[in-house]
Formats: C-alpha cells, structure tokens, sequence
C-alpha cells in the first residue's frame, strides 16, 4: 500500500517522467474554476468539491500481489497480479460476465450500402443475436467506413445511449425495438430522434481521418433501468444460485461491455475492418463501460474514456463529486451486488480505478476530463493514470509523460494519454480529434 497526500502528489516510485513541452513546462497545471466551485456549493447534491476536503488515503499498490509478495517483472504481473486484479473487479465491483463467445451466436449482415453519406462512406448494418434462437437477445451494430480505404479499417467502437438512429440523420438507419430513454416517445425509438446525438458522432471527421466507426446501442444489450435484471441479455445467461442471481452476477456495465466483445467476434469476421486495430471507447456511463471492456478483452488494441468518472476512471477513494454510496443508490443496476457494500467505505475496496487503468497495459489507454465536469471528477481521472503508470513502466512502456495535472487543453500522450479540455459532460469533437491523433500514434497513420 503506498500513501498519497490530499493534494495529489502521488506515486513517487517511478520518477522517470518526461515534460510534456517546454511549453507545458511553464503552464499551470489545471484546477477547478473557483466561480464554478462557489456555484456548485450552492446547488444540490451535496457533494465534496474542495480539493482541500478530500480524505487522505492510500490506494491499494498495483505492484504487490494480495499475499504481499512485490512484483518486479512482466511475467509476474501477466500471470498473477493481472488475473488477481480482473477477480476483484469482478467480485467487488462489475459482476461476472459468460466467458468467451456464445454458443449459437449469429450474425446478420442486412445492410450493406457501398454510396452512403454522399458516397464517402460504406454503411453496414449487422443483427447480432447473442443465443442465435429467433427470440433471443439481440443487438444491431452500425458500421460506416470511408470508402476508398487501401485495406482493412482501423476501427472506433463505442455504445451510443439512445439507440443507433440517434448518431446520424441517415434515414437507412434501423430503429431500435428496444426499450429507450426518451420517455416523451413512449421508451420507443422514432424517426423524430434521428441525428439527435450527432455531436458525438462527428462521423465526417472520422472518416476523412480514415477511421471506421462502429456502434451499438447499450440497451440492446441490457436496458439501463433497474428492473432486477428481468430484461437485456441476463435472463438468457444467468445462472442462478439457490434461484437467486449470486452478489458477484454481472450488473449493466458488465453486460454492455460483453456487448462490445461481441462487436469484437463480428469485426473478426469482416475484411473491411482491422480487428486487429479497434480501439473501444466510450462517454459517461458507457465509458466506465469502455474501461471494463478493455480490462475484460484483450483483442481491445486500445481502450478510451470519455468523462468516465465515478466507476470509471476516476479514483473511487478521492470521494469527489459523485461518490460510490450515491451511484450505488442512484444506478444500482450498474454493478454487482456486492458493490454495494461500499458506499461511504471506499477505503476498504480491495481495488480503486488506478487498477482498472493498469487492466488496459501495455496497450495504450486513454483518459479524458471536462474542465467543467466536476461531478466526474477531473483530477482524480487523471491521479488513476499516475497509478497506473508504474504497471506501463513495469512492461516496458514510455507510460504517462507527466505526473503533474497537465493545463487546460493541453494533452499528454505516452502509452497513457490525458486531457482535461474546456467546456462540459460531453463527448465533442475536440476529444474525438485527440483520440484520433492518439491512434495514429499507436496505429501508425501511414497503415492506411
Ligand atoms: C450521471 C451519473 C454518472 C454518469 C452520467 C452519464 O451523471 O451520475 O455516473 O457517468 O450520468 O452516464 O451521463
């Protein structure tokens, strides 16, 4: 175990770090704007905003077994501390998710239109019916691809919140038939909500940079309400103990993340695509989902979180902003059971989201902040990549360039990148821009 202090001057043991510029080297590290800080205190929930408040704490060691023995070399953390860290992840936390490709599972291409978007783009649309049987579970997976690509397309795969239709205004796109958000339409998807989350989507920007981005709308997968897990792909996997899902049975971010290695057996079968190069990324809820399912699948080249926060990547032990006790009340399907437990004693989880960073190593994770989004905790983002750090180092990996809070729109790209970019909870596409400049640096630009 190693001490932090409350200001976040953390993990000293690897020191060998390289300044990010030399113009960063005189920037001020970023900090919460104080009129934003007096605004917040003012207004409900009643959350810890005061880097001053923060309990002290010690985050449990990547590097130091559960029986206390260091680890010291690549082998030790590939074949002990790795798998003792995704155990308690899925103990503690997610839930356990059915291992490995279902059996039956079927793809079907319905739609493939080589002229969609002006004729920049190949659009591909794929049922994946997770159990095969015709009234199984299933999810649609929505595929563009800039067209004139000299061979298969690295790949961005991210859910999307509010169903496939929402990315684009292209009217081929199928409508869900699942349950939805939006409660004005009934739950249901309509032909009025097309194009409605595009600016998440900059699918022009994308593309012209050679990207395929594919996606999948999350309550396919699993509905994002607390309905005892009767819907979504549980009841057709669980396995029940005594007639009772276990504390350790796979929550929703659990379930979204399986989804997206199902995306994964589906890129494996389609030449367009690189499998070999998707990174998978995600905002918000669906990027502590990104997370888990980088930490879960390792066919994953790079993994990616947009604005994650509590349960994702910001440290669970800084207690700020939104808190385990309160998304534990708030989502309680959103993790397992056992998760529970935790609420107001972060400091007895035998894990804190530094490890679930380090899951990602040696392939290139990605952590990003929003000046303004306090409640997902900017800082202790960033305080996960310095904890991970070490695990990169460990592997033989440049890591994260910095241990210092980098300025304002001022990323940091080692194997860990980070920015805490101006403006809001959102995924824009300044990120996006980032994340791409981040694969062409992993992926090699000229691949294509
Ligand atoms: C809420 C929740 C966050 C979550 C966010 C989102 O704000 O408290 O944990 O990340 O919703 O998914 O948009």
């Amino acid at each position: 175990m190693l001490s932090l202090g409350t200001l976040g001057i953390v993990f000293v043991l690897f020191a060998a770090v390289t300044a990010c510029s030399a113009e960063d080297a005189g920037a001020q590290g970023w900090t919460a704007s104080a009129a934003l800080l007096k605004e917040l205190s003012q207004r409900p929930p009643d959350a810890l905003y005061e880097e001053e408040r923060v309990p002290s704490y010690v985050l449990p060691d990547p590097l130091v077994l559960v029986d206390g023995t260091r680890v010291t070399d690549a082998q030790t953390w590939r074949d002990k501390r790795r798998p003792e860290i995704l155990e308690l992840f899925r103990t503690h936390m997610y839930g356990r998710a059915p291992v490995g490709r279902p059996a039956g599972m079927a793809f079907d291409v319905f739609d493939t239109e080589r002229n969609a978007l002006a004729g920049k783009a190949t659009r591909k649309q794929v049922r994946v019916n997770f159990t095969g049987k015709p009234d199984g579970p299933a999810m649609d997976l929505l595929v563009y691809l800039p067209n004139g690509a000299k061979g298969p397309v690295p790949t961005f795969v991210l859910l999307n919140f509010g169903g496939n239709h929402t990315v684009c205004a292209d009217p081929a796109i199928r409508l869900t038939a699942s349950w939805t958000r939006d409660d004005k339409s009934g739950n249901r998807a309509t032909d009025a909500q097309r194009g409605s989350a595009s600016s998440r989507f900059p699918l022009a920007a994308i593309l012209a940079r050679g990207y395929a981005v594919a996606t999948a709308y999350s309550g396919d997968i699993d509905p994002d309400f607390d309905d005892g897990f009767k819907n979504g792909v549980q009841p057709a996997f669980d396995k029940l103990v005594e007639g009772k899902r276990p504390p350790d049975a796979w929550g929703s971010i659990a379930a979204w993340a399986w989804g997206l290695s199902r995306a994964m057996d589906y890129f494996e079968t389609d030449s367009d695509l690189d499998a070999k190069h998707v990174a998978v990324l995600g905002h918000s809820r669906l990027g502590k989902t990104s997370l888990w399912a980088g930490a879960e699948e390792e066919r994953f080249a790079m993994v990616i979180s947009n604005d994650s926060g509590c349960g994702g990547a910001a440290l669970s032990r800084r207690a700020y902003g939104e808190t385990v006790a309160r998304i534990n009340k708030s989502f309680p399907h959103w993790f397992c059971g056992n998760f529970k437990q935790y609420g107001g004693s972060e400091g007895e989880l035998p894990l804190d989201q530094h490890l679930l960073l380090a899951l990602a190593a040696p392939r290139p994770v990605y952590v990003a902040s929003a000046d303004q989004d306090l409640w997902a905790d900017p800082r202790g983002e960033f305080l996960s990549c310095v904890g991970a750090d070490p695990v990169y180092k460990l592997l033989g990996t440049p890591g994260l360039p910095t241990d210092q809070m980098p300025p304002l729109d001022h990323p940091v790209m080692g194997t860990v990148g980070y920015h805490v970019r101006t403006g809001g909870h959102a995924l824009s596409e300044y990120d996006w821009e980032r994340y791409m400049d981040f694969a062409d640096r992993h992926f090699g630009s000229t691949a294509r």
